[in-house]
């Protein structure tokens, strides 16, 4: 075999081989373990290649086309060259439909070679189909013998081999056969986590909650993330450390709810930022008197008592849908840790009503129409005790410090997630939204100069919401609510 250059080998394990034969496995007894070990190589694609394989289509039709034409050309035939240039036009659109797709196909060894996704005995997991999407494609495929976690950890990498700036791999069950792990892969052109991005108009006017879901993010391959309250029994969770955006993600989300006419938004604040648009009567800010907030807390309480009891007479099992009589009530507190801590320095009492509010709302509002949003720095059993964190169906989290405080609010996420969570700028994270897998995403952001934002935002919002008849619980509050 003199003359023949060896391809060189890629094992996952350790056990390299320089005398793999090219052009398939090699059976080698695994070093030590006496269980043979095939070898699956990978040689390095060569540029040639790697544009032959890029654009088949284009090289192959466009280049019949080309030949065509200059030989028409050359000869003087005026039709024939008509008819060439007809068929280069037609080769390259052909060619822009067709070469994304087969360029998975064809590139599929080396790429996922490349990314390290190949076990021992069973080599690159197979691809099952390919197709086209709007901004890109989605490839199934299946896998025996790697890890999820590495096939989630190989995305960015497969992303780049194939030259988008994207991929989401999920897995999925049903597909092909029980004893393989089967994904399905969205490669997009555009990162849905790269660029900060803002709601139109028309998401900041809406007229009601009922049938209306709230744009909480975007994920990788720009899909919307929406929370729906009304139709998600459960309340919201955010975590994330000092700066990671849980306040710029909340101006979103209650810049949305602002100008709805069948929602009202109260909260616990100790920061008075968050709390500055919706007036006293609404929000106990500050950490001056904790007991504010503690009676604030207990009038949300008392009125899901008399909305339960309502039910329970009618022999209702929860409300459908609201509206300004009975409106949505979304209840936020901000920074919740922080709550807790400046209660307890006025009277451990106070502390003690708050926590006990917290977690009756949490455990008996969702079928009363109440919603709670908590953000907090860390989830841990120390700030919100486990029972109350089980009611959090949606969970948030930005950038963490550390693995334990991403596994607080999604215990069973994989190392490569929660890697990847401690790298990430502001306001991106990931989020758990009942029906859908985890999933990366970059928080709704309402734009540059974000606090003035949002101070107009809930300002006109709440006007609009006004003049649309959202009336009965401003009347309520001016009756006697928690205000100064
Ligand atoms: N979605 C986003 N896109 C772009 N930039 C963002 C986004 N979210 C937040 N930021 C930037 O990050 C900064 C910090 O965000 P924010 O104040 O919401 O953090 P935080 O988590 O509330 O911090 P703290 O715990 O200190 O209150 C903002 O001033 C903003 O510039
Ligand atoms: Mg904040």
């Amino acid at each position: 075999m003199a003359g023949l250059r060896y391809p060189e080998v890629r094992i996952k394990e350790g056990l390299a081989s320089r005398d793999s034969l090219p052009g398939g496995f090699v059976m080698r007894a695994g070093a030590g373990r006496g269980r043979p070990t095939t070898i699956d190589h990978a040689r390095e694609e060569t540029a040639f290649e790697r544009t032959v394989r890029t654009y088949p289509v284009a090289i192959l039709f466009g280049g019949c086309a080309l030949l065509v034409t200059a030989y028409a050309w050359a000869l003087g035939y005026r039709t024939v060259l008509a008819a060439g240039l007809v068929a280069l036009v037609a080769a390259l659109l052909l060619s822009a439909m067709l070469d994304p797709v087969l360029v998975i196909w064809l590139r599929w060894r080396s790429v996922l070679g490349d990314a390290d996704l190949v076990a021992n005995a069973t080599g690159i997991p197979d691809v099952h189909a390919v197709w086209p999407t709007t901004d890109g494609v989605k490839v199934r495929f299946s896998g025996l013998a790697v890890a999820p976690s590495d096939v989630f950890a190989a995305e960015e990498a497969i992303a780049a081999g194939f030259g988008y700036s994207a991929a989401v791999i999920e897995e999925r069950r049903g597909l092909v056969r029980t004893t393989r792990r089967r994904y399905v892969m969205t490669l997009t052109r555009k990162d849905g986590l790269v660029e900060a991005f803002d709601l139109g108009d028309e998401m900041r006017n809406r007229f009601t909650i009922n049938g209306s879901r709230i744009v909480m993010g975007r994920d990788k391959s720009m899909g919307w993330v929406e929370w729906d309250p009304l139709g998600t029994p459960g309340h919201v969770a955010v975590a994330g450390a000092t700066r990671s955006g849980k306040s710029v993600l909340t101006y979103g989300m209650l810049a949305q709810l602002a100008p709805m006419r069948d929602v009202v938004v109260v909260g616990v604040d100790p920061t008075g930022i968050l709390a500055k648009p919706w007036g006293a009567d609404w929000w106990a800010s500050g950490t001056a008197d904790m007991t504010r907030a503690a009676d604030l807390l207990e009038r949300e309480v008392a009125e899901m008592d008399s909305r339960n009891g309502e039910l329970a007479n009618l022999g209702v099992d929860k409300i459908g849908s609201v509206s300004p009589e009975v409106p949505l009530r979304v209840i936020v507190f901000e920074e919740f840790a922080g709550i807790v801590k400046a209660a307890e320095m006025q009277d451990r009492k106070v502390r003690q009503r708050i926590e006990l509010a917290l977690a009756r709302l949490v455990a008996e509002g969702a079928k009363a129409a109440i919603r709670v949003i908590l953000l907090t720095q860390r989830a841990s059993a120390k700030v919100v005790d486990t029972d109350a964190r089980s009611n959090f169906a949606v969970r948030i989290t930005l950038r963490v410090e550390d693995g334990e405080s991403v596994r607080m609010l999604h215990p069973d996420l994989d190392q490569s997630w929660v890697d990847a969570v401690k790298k990430y700028t502001n306001g991106v994270g990931i989020v758990d939204i009942p029906g859908f897998p985890t999933r990366k995403f970059r928080a709704v952001y309402i734009g540059p100069r974000e606090y003035e934002k949002y101070l107009v935002a809930v300002g006109v919002g709440r006007d609009l919401a006004f003049a649309r008849g959202g009336v009965l619980d401003r009347y309520k509050s001016e009756q006697g609510g928690v205000g100064a």
